[in-house]
């Protein structure tokens, strides 16, 4: 049987396979409300045969969102739709995940295809805050730095998200730690440069990200997993980097996270990213080897092939496909056929196997 399509357990969770889609914003919600693009968008990487479907960055709070496009979890109101497409996840075999956001400092940008830099308020865009007065770049606003007030708010924010995740059908929870967002920007010694109890040494900058991840819990049930999305490093001298990943990962897995998804960069405009194939995967590994944690490798992962190798070589338990799961939702019914398993397509498609 191929690595692949063995089943894992996490928690009360059964996923089929080790197939992830990787949370991709898709900048197509109206006041962070979801409609059938995400329906049919996170729906048919469940048909297409994934174990584990997670939603893009869903912003917790209105000023959390990267673009005004973003999904957002931050009302009440956002949970029917957002139940109505974990039921049709369920209803085809996977499980139904869900990133749990804040943009921090890269808040209020245009989507891609709309425009670059921010967003002007004339086009609904908002003053973006974070752990300190530093831009991302010079097309992004200088945040507003959060005070005590502010961060109470990020962490209550949080912890409401996740009660409406639940409601909403989720039954895993990825907190978005990476790629220059809020609760990576206070991780890093670059973007933080606070001098209270949320910035300076390594206990002060992974503070915030405790914070929440408790105020998570206090809403999430125990018997869910939770993981945590990190860039690993920040390929940039001074910044953060694999040791104070692992370290953190050390104290993430005593506090009940159960899986990291390593991922990398996003916090300094200007990184020289050794990018190739599989090039996050040493991360994913050095994480599950130094701490004895479940992990998830990403990044330029497209074969079967490499995805199977790297699950033989024990580099990480899952794989978390992006863009190839957007180029082919049909993915892992194809990569079967490769690893010679026999999958059950959907009976609607078993004439074309
Ligand atoms: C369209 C698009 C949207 C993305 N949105 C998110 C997101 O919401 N949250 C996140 O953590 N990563 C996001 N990413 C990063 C992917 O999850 C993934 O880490 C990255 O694309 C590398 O994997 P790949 O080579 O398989 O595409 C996005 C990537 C793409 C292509």
């Amino acid at each position: 049987m191929a690595k692949l399509f063995e089943p894992i357990q996490l928690k009360s969770i059964h996923l089929k396979n080790r197939i992830v889609v990787s949370p991709m914003c898709q900048y197509s919600a109206v006041d962070g409300y979801a409609n059938n693009w995400h329906l049919v968008h996170l729906g048919s990487r469940a048909v297409g045969g994934a174990g584990l479907v997670i939603s893009e960055a869903t912003a917790v709070s209105p000023e959390g969102r990267i673009s005004p496009e973003d999904l957002g979890i931050w009302e009440d109101g956002h949970i029917d739709k957002l139940r109505e497409i974990t039921s049709f996840i369920k209803e085809n075999g996977a499980v139904a995940g869900i990133q749990l956001a804040h943009a921090g400092r890269k808040a209020s940008t245009y989507a891609e295809w709309r425009g670059k830099g921010k967003v002007v308020e004339a086009d609904g865009g908002w003053q973006p805050v974070g752990p300190s007065a530093l831009a991302f770049a010079d097309d992004y606003a200088v945040p507003t730095v959060l005070d005590q007030e502010g961060i109470e708010k990020v962490k209550a924010d949080f912890g409401e998200a996740a009660r409406r995740a639940l409601l909403a059908g989720f039954e895993v929870l990825e907190i978005h730690a990476a790629h220059g967002y809020l609760l990576y920007e206070f991780l890093s010694p670059l973007s933080n440069q606070r001098t209270d109890a949320y910035g300076g040494s390594f206990d002060n900058r992974i503070r915030l990200l405790l914070e929440v991840l408790r105020a998570v819990q206090g809403q999430w049930p125990s018997h869910l997993p939770i993981f945590v999305r990190i860039s690993a490093t920040e390929w940039t001298d001074g910044g953060w980097d694999l040791e104070q990943t692992v370290a953190l990962a050390k104290i993430l897995k005593e506090r009940g996270v159960d899986v990291i998804d390593a991922s990398s960069g996003g916090n300094v405009a200007d990184a020289k990213i050794p990018i190739g194939a599989g090039y996050q995967v040493p991360f994913a590994s050095a994480v599950k080897k130094q701490v004895g944690i479940t992990t998830g490798a990403v990044g330029l992962i497209t074969s079967a092939a490499q995805a199977e190798t790297i699950l033989v070589n024990r580099d990480a338990d899952l794989i978390f496909l992006a863009r190839e799961l957007l180029r082919n939702p049909y993915w892992p019914l194809h990569a079967a056929k490769e690893l010679h398993v026999d999958l059950a397509w959907p009976n609607q498609y078993r004439r074309a196997k």
